[in-house]
């Protein structure tokens, strides 16, 4: 059942999530079937993403994320970034799973990135060898503290919350995160891709997860960034100037107020996470057709729907999409 939209998406959106690869390093247990699933052929080359880029700015957007895949391991992820900083864009962010930041953060940082989100799921190096299918999480943690040295703050941190495997570590990576000055974030699992086949069993809701830190917030209302993603924060009782994130994105919905546009890697426009509807813009985008761009993008705009496609796990799920290829 579709949740109806109370306001109208805004006309341009006014941020998108450009997936650069759909290629990663890990293969996390709600992400990826396995460390050798196929990939897509046809990615766009770095050319085509500026051609890209180049019109959605001219479209009026006005925030960039860049994901994957992993996107440090797009061999231009440096340039690109500076080009995005070059056209003017107010908001240029990035979420990473860090296996390449300790190299990358100071150039990313020099390149005018702003903003970084990192994924760790847990602090144990087995568990995390286990959750990514491979991961070293020591490397991942030089590359947090290369992130941290070089300035960005403050750093997001996201976290998918699995029952029964690392739902135990909630309290202990907020308050490492905290003492970091950073902020952790939980993530319900969403029945997307692999999620779809944990959500069932493992999913706790960002209500329980709230409820396990009790002791560590104040008890107000969760507060929104406005315009920015589907975070809900809360302050820790003992520093105003630390929170806590939830995205609950199972277990409720951000459709009402949802201004994102997702760009695959292979140049197709998606207006929604949780469906396969998109429109085709490679051509275009390999031509350098920036009106061509234009166009396809108000179409791609238009199959926006009105609500979420999912509800609670009960109801249809989207296991058919790839979080890979939509970046998140
Ligand atoms: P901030 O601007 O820093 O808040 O970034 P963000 O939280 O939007 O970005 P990030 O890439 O860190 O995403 C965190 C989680 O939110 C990922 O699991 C995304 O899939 C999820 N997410 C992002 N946008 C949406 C959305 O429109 N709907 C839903 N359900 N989840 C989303
Ligand atoms: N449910 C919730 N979060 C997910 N991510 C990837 N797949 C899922 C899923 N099925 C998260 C990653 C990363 C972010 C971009 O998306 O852990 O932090
Ligand atoms: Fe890679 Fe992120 Fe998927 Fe994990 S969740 S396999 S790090 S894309």
């Amino acid at each position: 059942p579709l949740i109806p939209r109370p306001v109208t998406p805004p006309i341009p959106p006014r941020s998108v999530r450009l997936s650069v690869t759909d290629r990663c390093d890990f293969a996390c247990t709600y992400c990826r079937p396995s460390r050798h699933d196929g990939y897509a052929e046809s990615r766009l080359v770095t050319d085509a993403f500026r051609t890209m880029l180049r019109a959605l700015r001219e479209a009026g957007v006005r925030r960039v994320r860049l994901t994957g895949g992993e996107p440090l391991i797009h061999p231009e992820i440096v340039d690109l970034v500076a080009f995005i900083a070059s056209l003017g864009f107010d908001d240029v962010a990035l979420t990473t799973n860090a296996s390449q930041l300790s190299r990358l953060a100071a150039p990313l940082r020099d390149a005018g990135l702003q903003r970084l989100n990192i994924s760790i799921d847990t602090l144990d190096p087995e568990r995390f060898r286990a959750m990514t299918r491979g991961g070293d999480l020591a490397q991942v943690l030089r590359g947090i503290d290369a992130a941290l040295r070089v300035g960005f703050a403050p750093i997001k941190l996201n976290t998918v919350v699995l029952r029964g495997e690392n739902d135990d570590e909630i309290e202990k990576l907020t308050l490492w995160a905290w003492e970091r000055r950073m902020v952790p974030r939980f993530l319900e699992v969403m029945p997307i891709a692999e999620g779809a086949k944990l959500a069932k069993d493992h999913l706790v809701t960002a209500a329980e997860m709230r409820e396990r830190l009790a002791g560590h917030l104040v008890e107000e209302e969760a507060v929104v960034e406005p315009g920015l993603g589907p975070a809900r924060y809360v302050r820790a009782r003992r520093d105003p100037g630390l929170r806590v994130g939830f995205i609950s994105g199972t277990s409720d919905t951000y459709c009402a107020t949802c201004d994102r546009l997702r760009v695959s890697s292979t140049g197709v426009l998606r207006p929604c996470l949780a469906t396969d509807d998109g429109v085709d813009a490679s051509q275009e985008a390999r031509a350098g057709d920036l009106a061509g761009i234009l166009a396809r993008l108000d179409e791609a705009w238009r199959l926006k729907p009105d609500g979420t496609i999912w509800k609670g796990c009960t109801e249809d799920t989207a296991a058919g999409v790839s979080m890979r290829a939509i970046g998140g």
